[in-house]
C-alpha cells in the first residue's frame, strides 16, 4: 500500500517564443525551434533533466517531435520517461521506445490490449490509469509510490501542460525565452485548453530567478494557484 496524496515535485520547462509560441504551427515540430537555442541553454536543458527521476511529454508531442528524452550533453542518467497515450498508441519506431532509458506509458481502459502489450513486448512499463484519458492525479501518486519519483520534469506540449496546471500539478515553471515572433491563431502556446471567466482564477507566477544563458534569457517561476 503506498501513500495517498504523495506526487512528485514538478518543474515545468519549455522553450518559448516571444509571443508565447512552443513552434511555427500547429503540427510543427519544436525542434525547428530548438536549434536556435545556444549550446549553454541545451546544456541547461539536459542538466536539468539529469538533476530529475521522470520526464513527462504528451502524446502529440511523441508523434511529432519523436523526442528521445534522454540526457546526452552532461554526464549524468537519463530520468525515467512518461508518457500518458489514451489508447497506446505510439508509433512502434517512436525513439521514446528505444533502449536509451526506461519508458512508462500510462493508459485508459480504451486502449486495445494488443497495443498495451506489443509496448510490453518492447520493454516499456504500461501503467492503466483512468477511464477516458488519463487520470493525472492518480498518475503522480503510482509514479511517487511504484517508481520512486521524487522530481519530476514536464517538457509539454500545450495539451498536457493545461491538463497538470489545471489539476494544481506544476510547482515551477522554467522558461528558455526564444527572440522570435511566430504569430498564427492556432500556433501552440505555452499553454492549451485554458479559458478563465475571472480574474480571480488566474494562476500566478512568482518570478524567482532571470538570467542569461548563452544568448537566452532563462526566467524561472514558482507558481501560485488561486484559492479553491
Ligand atoms: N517548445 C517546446 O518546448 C515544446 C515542448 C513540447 C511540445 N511542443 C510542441 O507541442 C505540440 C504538441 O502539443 P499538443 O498540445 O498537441 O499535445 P501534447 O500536450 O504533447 O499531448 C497531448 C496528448 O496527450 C494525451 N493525453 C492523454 N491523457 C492526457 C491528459 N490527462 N492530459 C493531457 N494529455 C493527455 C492525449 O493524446 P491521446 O488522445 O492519444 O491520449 C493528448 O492529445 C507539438 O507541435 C510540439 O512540437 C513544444
Amino acid at each position: 500500500m503506498g501513500d495517498p496524496g504523495h506526487r512528485p515535485h514538478v518543474l515545468l520547462m519549455s522553450e518559448i517564443t516571444a509571443d508565447g509560441r512552443l513552434t511555427l504551427k500547429r503540427g510543427a515540430s519544436s525542434k525547428i525551434l530548438m536549434k536556435y537555442m545556444s549550446h549553454e541553454t541545451e546544456v541547461l536543458l539536459h542538466r536539468t533533466r539529469a538533476a530529475c527521476d521522470a520526464i513527462m511529454v504528451g502524446a502529440n508531442t511523441i508523434r511529432i517531435d519523436n523526442s528521445f528524452l534522454t540526457v546526452r550533453l552532461v554526464e549524468g542518467k537519463s530520468p525515467l520517461r512518461v508518457v500518458p497515450s489514451s489508447l497506446a498508441d505510439i508509433p512502434d519506431d517512436a525513439n521514446v521506445l528505444g533502449p536509451a532509458a526506461p519508458t512508462l506509458i500510462a493508459v485508459s481502459s480504451r486502449a486495445p490490449t494488443e497495443r498495451v502489450a506489443a509496448l510490453r513486448a518492447r520493454g516499456v512499463s504500461v501503467v492503466p490509469c483512468g477511464e477516458d484519458r488519463i487520470n493525472l492525479v492518480s498518475l503522480m501518486e503510482t509514479l511517487w509510490n511504484d517508481f520512486s519519483v521524487r522530481r519530476m520534469m514536464v517538457e509539454g506540449g500545450p495539451t498536457l501542460n493545461w491538463h497538470m496546471l489545471h489539476h494544481r500539478l506544476v510547482d515551477e515553471i522554467r522558461l528558455i525565452h526564444l527572440p522570435f515572433i511566430v504569430g498564427g491563431d492556432d500556433t501552440p502556446s505555452l499553454v492549451g485548453g485554458m479559458h478563465i471567466d475571472r480574474e480571480e482564477d488566474m494562476i500566478r507566477l512568482t518570478l524567482k530567478a532571470h538570467y542569461l544563458c548563452g544568448t537566452n534569457l532563462v526566467t524561472e517561476y514558482d507558481v501560485i494557484y488561486p484559492r479553491e
